[in-house]
């Protein structure tokens, strides 16, 4: 059993499915397996700066009904770096110190926190100035966490984006269009790639390949000429402009939220060529819903072996997949490596391969 332990638990940044299997899996082996007490923290680190700190215990059948569940049963924020806390009169006040004595007043002996890159290193900056025992677990559906081939979140994000694909796929055969289908990522094109490949897209666009409209609307052209009436188009959200501007929803300096590629795309297109189309923005549908098995399986892997790795007390680490194994990295190794799509790697040249337009 070993020293009898209390860790806490948090998610971090925005949620997506397969978070809830996360914390099922660290409930089930701290409590079954070592006998430990497990602390559930609502809200992220700001769960930790209210007074008294909102934790509750979790239990193997508090977390057992959320397994099929979307989201996250702790809550979630991807807003207010602690180290930068935007207060009601405007200001930014740092208030990290308030965190470190919300893990003191509960009396932990170690944090997993699951979260992306940016949460991440936010959590390792806590861990390093209040000597808090660390241990990370990585989610984001962008999966551009460059140390773990797979991230909590993203199989269910390509799921959903894959599927729309296949729906738009007979609306736009019926009429003859050029269907635009927008997909999150963040900076990175993993979604968008991986679903456009997956559901027979025309088209793929994504922020590591430079685009020219006169391409894109040349590719609509050789599919009309070949006879077929429609085009199937998916596009990242960090997709710029051919001018290279970034299109953005507003201008929120802490998370400026993007969105608009798919329209700007549809205008140009429709100016140029005789071609109608459609933009379906998928938004936030990708990141809610039942998780799919992959994310489940990933998902209990990481919380396994982030309660190991605390058993063992090897902190500031982060749990990663590679060569179907799950391994751990220090955290600081995890923040330096991001992953965009490497536009000479399989996926890209797998595109190629099957004659898709990636960009010129
Ligand atoms: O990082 C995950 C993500 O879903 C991105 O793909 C997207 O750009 C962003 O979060 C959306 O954030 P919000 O939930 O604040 O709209």
């Amino acid at each position: 059993m070993g020293t009898q332990k209390r860790i806490g638990i948090l998610t971090s940044g925005g949620d997506c499915a397969g978070l809830n299997a996360v914390i099922r899996a660290v409930v089930h082996h701290a409590v079954n397996t070592y006998g430990w007490e497990v602390l559930g923290i609502r809200q992220a680190t700001q769960g930790l700066m209210v007074r008294p700190p909102l934790a509750s215990s979790l239990t193997p059948d508090k977390v057992d009904p959320f397994l099929t569940a979307g989201g996250t049963m702790l809550g979630t924020t991807n807003k207010g770096n602690p180290f930068a806390f935007p207060m009601p009169d405007g200001s930014l006040r740092d208030r990290s110190h308030e965190i470190i004595e919300g893990y003191r007043l509960l009396g932990l002996d170690a944090l997993i926190g699951i979260g992306g890159d940016g949460s991440l290193a936010i959590l390792q900056r806590l861990a390093q100035q209040g000597n808090l025992n660390l241990v990370g677990i990585p989610k984001t559906i962008d999966n551009d966490v460059g140390v773990t081939e797979l991230s909590i979140g993203f199989d269910t994000a390509v799921s959903i984006a894959t599927e729309a694909l296949d729906r738009l796929h007979f609306t736009a055969a019926s009429h003859s269009r050029v269907m635009i289908l927008e997909v999150m990522g963040r900076d990175a094109g993993h979604i968008a790639i991986s679903a456009g490949i997956a559901g027979g897209a025309d088209i793929i666009l994504i922020p590591e390949i430079p685009y020219t409209i006169n391409g894109i609307c040349q590719a609509i052209k050789q599919r009309q000429e070949a006879g077929k009436n429609y085009c199937l188009v998916i596009v990242a959200e960090a997709v710029r402009t051919e001018a290279g501007e970034s299109v953005t929803l507003d201008s929120d300096v802490e998370q400026c939220r993007l969105g608009g590629i798919g329209q700007y795309l549809s205008k140009q297109i429709c100016s140029r060529i005789d071609a109608e189309t459609r933009v379906t923005v998928l938004g936030h549908i990708q990141r809610g819903g039942t998780p799919s098995p992959l994310d489940r399986l990933i998902g209990a892997t990481f919380g396994v072996a982030a309660v190991d790795l605390i058993a063992e007390e090897k902190y500031d680490r982060v749990v990663t997949w590679q060569n179907r194994h799950v391994r751990s990295v220090s955290i600081r190794e995890a923040i330096l490596h991001y992953a965009a799509v490497n536009p000479e790697g399989t996926l890209v040249k797998t595109a190629r391969g099957l004659n898709i337009y990636l960009g010129d």
